[in-house]
């Protein structure tokens, strides 16, 4: 059985005070969200500390942005798998494209990421997807592959979600067409040797279109930047139909 995962990825955005305010709203909104659905709030470290025990007894689960590969060591900037467990962290993302496009993240790096989050018994959210660059010249699914082949070198499938976001999709109100997103999606299934890993979609996901993606029979859940920083708006998507 496929879980189905709806995370939301806050960026950098939020202080402690608008996550807690954030949460009020929220949790109150999720209340009738069917339980099959995990609920994930992938927030700044600086909010991980007030977010964790303000979730304690819930059922919303922290993530983490992002994940070093050692426990420790002069690392600047970076963050280990012992302080998010800690932190009662379960998920983390690694790969996103901000990371690899801004912060000079590469497939080896990823890979050792997820195999660190991996150890520790923490779930990796591995994001791929291609630029518009690469859509326009027909390398989508060479990309993807590509990604796919590098960043899973040695990593257990069977503690793993991915999630496709396309580039040119994400905070451009360019949503992705959701039966294209299903066809990408299948393909990166028929490259996982595990039929069951989760794969999300990702990319100006919003309550006006969650409906039309979650009724894709691959998609297995979202990823959601902008839209989860409003409780309304990310319990709609949630509460999806
Ligand atoms: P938006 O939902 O803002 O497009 O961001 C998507 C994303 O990058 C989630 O990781």
């Amino acid at each position: 059985m496929r879980r189905i995962i709806l995370a939301g990825n806050w960026k950098m955005h939020k202080t402690q005070a608008e996550a807690l305010e954030f949460l009020q709203g929220f949790c109150h909104a999720v209340q009738e969200t069917p339980e099959d659905r995990e609920l994930v709030l992938c927030v700044p470290f600086t909010a991980l500390g007030v977010m964790s025990k303000n979730l304690h007894g819930t059922r919303i689960r922290l993530g983490s942005q992002n994940i070093h590969w050692e426990e420790s060591g002069a690392f600047t900037g970076e963050i280990s798998a012992p302080m998010l467990l800690e932190m009662g962290v379960t998920y983390a993302i690694v790969g996103h494209s901000e990371r690899r496009q801004y912060f000079g993240e590469t497939d080896d790096t990823v890979n050792k990421r997820l195999l660190a989050a991996q150890k520790h018994g923490m779930t990796p959210i591995l994001c791929v997807g291609e630029s518009k660059e690469q859509r326009d010249a027909g390398q989508t699914e060479a990309h993807i592959y590509s990604q796919l082949e590098k960043d899973l070198a040695n990593v257990d499938e069977k503690n793993l979600v991915v999630a496709y976001e396309p580039i040119w999709a994400i905070g451009t109100g360019d949503t992705c067409d959701a039966k294209e997103a299903n066809r990408v999606i299948g393909l990166i299934r028929a490259q996982l040797s595990t039929p069951d890993v989760p794969i999300q979609y990702g990319g100006s996901v919003k309550p006006d279109n969650i409906d039309e993606i979650m009724a894709q029979p691959e998609i297995d859940g979202a990823l959601v930047g902008g839209a989860s920083l409003k409780p309304d708006a990310f319990a709609r998507i949630a509460n999806y139909q």
